[in-house]
């Protein structure tokens, strides 16, 4: 079964119902009759296009091996499974009599048409940044170019209570920002940009922001790392365990090619936000992006990290030959890794220095364990190289001590409950991403 990222859950439970239902009542928007020639300039709908692709909209509204917007993608919660809806212009089944006011609120403020609220699997929290304009080109790009498909939405398996749309609107009340992109005067327009693209269609935070127990994102912690179906979103700020700064143009580097050389690759649910949703955007905007973040990490690009002790440490660490009969993990590590993972004085585009990627220096092991069970496909990471998985050649033993193993030449703490976590790991739904 095929399982993705469920930014929010529903737990809006213990919000009092009756209290709501006054704040929660949204009308109808008329449904319209579709224009057979809309009258949108092709720069509008390419602009449509691109932010489409930034926002990943077809990610989560295109089950696989299913059409393109039609929705039915499966999503899983603790509270239920959520299914997408369709959103390609079908009449009956999709938002083809939705008028642009009725699509501009559903982004902004996850009301459907009919005036029931969305659930925040929906990311309209985010995509509320948005000018008006790059919404507008959203729905231009929809209604034009995607292709009409009848498929009836499945319902979705939220249990009663908490399926009671008006529980949403408590929900939102407590812990959705409402608030739209508020420019910082003291920034370059740079920096803005990349803030307005982080924030608002690209959603940075609906995985790196860490949530509340009700699946609300805690603000005051923006970015500072969260867990996301099984990995770990890390931090991007100054809080990141990276033991090299992120520099900007290391978050270059990584949201352009899949792969900082000092940190690692982009596999598990950051694939498909680099490969399919960021290469959407022209340069400028990744560099934007990048700027931005370099200020939330305080790192300047003039940082050196050839000179870093810690990177000479790191190789050190890997050019040492630990007595591997005494040492299971070495030995293992030696065997199963070290052909690709060569020890070098320098760090090698595409051959990860383990010691110091961000896989073995996170508080949790999730990312390094995910990494070592399924491995990074073609389409993960740099595209076009691809790392096996290890799922059936090692036992859940032989990972926990290659990953104690990395650990310790990292020179981090050791991680406890290591090998009862690639258990876990191992028996987790299969996330596709
Ligand atoms: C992380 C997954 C995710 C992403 C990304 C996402 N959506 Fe959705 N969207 C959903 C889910 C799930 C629902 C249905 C929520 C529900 O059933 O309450 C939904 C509902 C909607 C609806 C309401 C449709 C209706 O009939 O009420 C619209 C409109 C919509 N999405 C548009 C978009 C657009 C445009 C983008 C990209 C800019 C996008 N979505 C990106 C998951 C996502
Ligand atoms: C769907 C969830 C999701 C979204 C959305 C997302 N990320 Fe990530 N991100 C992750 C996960 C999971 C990882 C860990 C991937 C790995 O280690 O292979 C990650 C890793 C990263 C890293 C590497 C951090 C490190 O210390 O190794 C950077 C940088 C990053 N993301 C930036 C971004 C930016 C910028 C955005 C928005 C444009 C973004 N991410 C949106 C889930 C997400
Ligand atoms: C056949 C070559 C090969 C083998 C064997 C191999 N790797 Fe990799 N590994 C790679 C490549 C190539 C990448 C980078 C993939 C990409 O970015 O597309 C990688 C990436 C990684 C990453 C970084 C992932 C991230 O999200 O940042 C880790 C950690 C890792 N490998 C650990 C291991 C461990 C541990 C073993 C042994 C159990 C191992 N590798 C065996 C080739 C290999």
């Amino acid at each position: 079964m095929l399982k993705r990222i469920v930014y929010g859950v529903c737990g809006a439970a213990i919000v009092g119902l009756g209290l709501f239902s006054l704040y929660a009542y949204n009308p109808s928007i008329e449904p319209i009759t579709p224009t057979v020639n809309p009258d949108y300039s092709s720069q509008v709908i390419e602009q449509g296009k691109i932010l489409a692709a930034a926002g990943y909209c077809s990610t989560c509204h295109t089950p696989p091996g299913g059409s393109a917007y039609a929705g039915n993608y499966e999503m899983h919660s603790e509270f239920g499974t959520i299914y997408s809806s369709n959103i390609t212009p079908d009449v009956e089944t999709g938002i083809g009599s939705w008028s642009e006011v009725a699509f501009a609120r559903a982004m902004r403020t996850g009301v459907s048409r009919d005036g029931h609220h969305l659930l925040p699997a929906f990311p309209y929290e985010h995509f509320n940044k948005m000018t008006d304009d790059d919404i507008s080109a959203i729905y231009a790009y929809i209604m034009t170019s995607v292709p009409a498909v009848y498929q009836v939405k499945k319902e979705n398996g939220i249990p009663f209570p908490l399926n009671i749309s008006a529980l949403q609107a408590g929900w939102k009340l407590l812990f959705a920002d409402t608030e739209t992109f508020q420019a910082n005067a003291h920034k370059s327009a740079e920096w803005n940009r990349g803030a307005y693209l982080a924030e608002g269609i690209a959603h940075c935070g609906a995985c790196h922001t860490p949530r509340n127990a009700l699946g609300g994102e805690k603000y005051a912690q923006m970015y500072q790392g969260a867990p996301i179906d099984g990995w770990i979103a890390p931090s991007l700020t100054s809080t990141s365990t990276s033991p090299i700064p992120w520099r900007s143009q290391d978050f270059y580097e990584y949201l352009t090619t899949g792969n900082s050389v000092y940190h690692g690759s982009a596999a598990g649910p950051m694939a498909p936000v680099m490969h399919k949703g960021l290469s959407a955007l022209p340069e400028s905007d990744i560099q934007a992006i990048s700027g931005y973040f370099a200020d939330l990490a305080r790192t300047n690009d003039t940082d050196e990290p050839q000179s870093s002790s810690t990177l000479h440490a790191a190789l050190a660490a890997q050019h040492q030959q630990p007595d591997q009969r005494i040492d299971e993990g070495a030995r293992l590590y030696a065997t199963a890794c070290q052909a690709c993972h060569y020890s070098s004085d320098q760090l090698v585009k595409g051959r990860p220095l383990i010691t110091i990627g961000s896989a073995t220096h996170l508080n949790d092991p999730a990312n390094l364990i995910n990494v070592i069970l399924d491995g990074v496909r073609n389409d993960q990471g740099i595209s076009g190289v691809v790392m096996p998985g290890f799922r059936d050649a090692l036992t859940d033993k032989d990972i926990s001590a290659i990953a104690a193993y990395l650990r310790q030449a990292a020179g981090e703490n050791t991680w406890p409950k290591l090998q009862q976590q690639v258990g876990e790991i191992r028996n987790q739904p299969r996330f596709e991403h």
